[in-house]
């Protein structure tokens, strides 16, 4: 089970350090791009994320929310991105966005809005690396789980599976102890969490219980549900 840490919910006047205490047990970290008009939250740019570029050997996971994603392409692939993810409600020409990304050397995914649905991924799916199943509405950390997205992540799977594919599914917001083994179980290969691993006492402790949330193994309390859960 890989780990994203979404750095959306770490300590920004100690981003380093708060970086450096996990990073031995995670493969990659995970950063919400936000510009204010594709949601509602401004976060940081290409700059942020080549500082740290220069200090941190981990796989940068860029998750564009931004419109007119065709514009960052360069930038953040110039501050060191490893893998870049669009939205495919921000792209009219989403198959050229996918070629132009992988021409340049990152993994590429994409990424769906809670209602957004499968459909959009029929004639592109086999071209990408990673699927994110957003699992809140995105612009905001510390969100529940939204439980209607659970069946996305199955039906995805499912499609992975018949067509065989080799792509992971990510899933990001509303991720923690009570809700990992659920996504887990569905078919998520990758989990980011902002919340669930920079608010917790012992972040690498969160990380390890994370990972260990394996498909019956309820790393929370068996009975809980998301908030928004049925
Ligand atoms: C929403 C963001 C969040 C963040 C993680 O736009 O993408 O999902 O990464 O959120 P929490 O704090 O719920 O793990
Ligand atoms: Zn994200």
């Amino acid at each position: 089970m890989k780990i994203s840490p979404s750095i959306l919910a770490a300590d920004f006047s100690c981003l380093y350090q708060e970086i450096s205490r996990i990073e031995r047990e995670v493969d990659s970290l995970h950063f919400d791009i936000m510009d204010g008009h594709f949601v509602p939250n401004i976060t940081f740019g290409p700059g942020l994320v080549a500082s740290l570029r220069k200090k941190v050997n981990l796989l940068f996971d860029i998750h564009l929310m931004v419109d007119n994603p065709q514009e960052w392409i360069n930038p953040f692939i110039d501050a060191g991105a490893d893998l870049i993810t669009v939205h495919v409600e921000t792209s009219l020409h989403l198959e050229r966005l996918i070629a132009i990304i992988k021409e340049k050397g990152p993994k590429v995914g994409v990424a769906l809005n809670p209602a957004t649905s499968l459909q959009g991924l029929e004639y592109i799916i086999s071209e990408v690396d990673v699927v994110l199943a957003m699992t809140v509405n995105p612009g905001f950390g510390s969100q529940s789980l939204l439980s209607s997205v659970v069946p996305k992540i199955r039906d995805l799977r499912e499609i992975i599976r018949k067509r065989k594919l080799s792509l992971e599914i990510e899933v990001d917001g509303g991720i923690n102890q009570d809700t990992a083994a659920r996504v887990i179980e569905a078919g998520a290969s990758i989990l980011v969490a902002g919340t669930a691993v920079f608010n917790a006492s012992d972040p690498e402790k969160a990380i390890l219980r994370l990972k260990n949330s394996q498909k019956g193994e309820l790393g929370g309390n068996k009975n809980s549900t998301a908030k928004n859960g049925s």
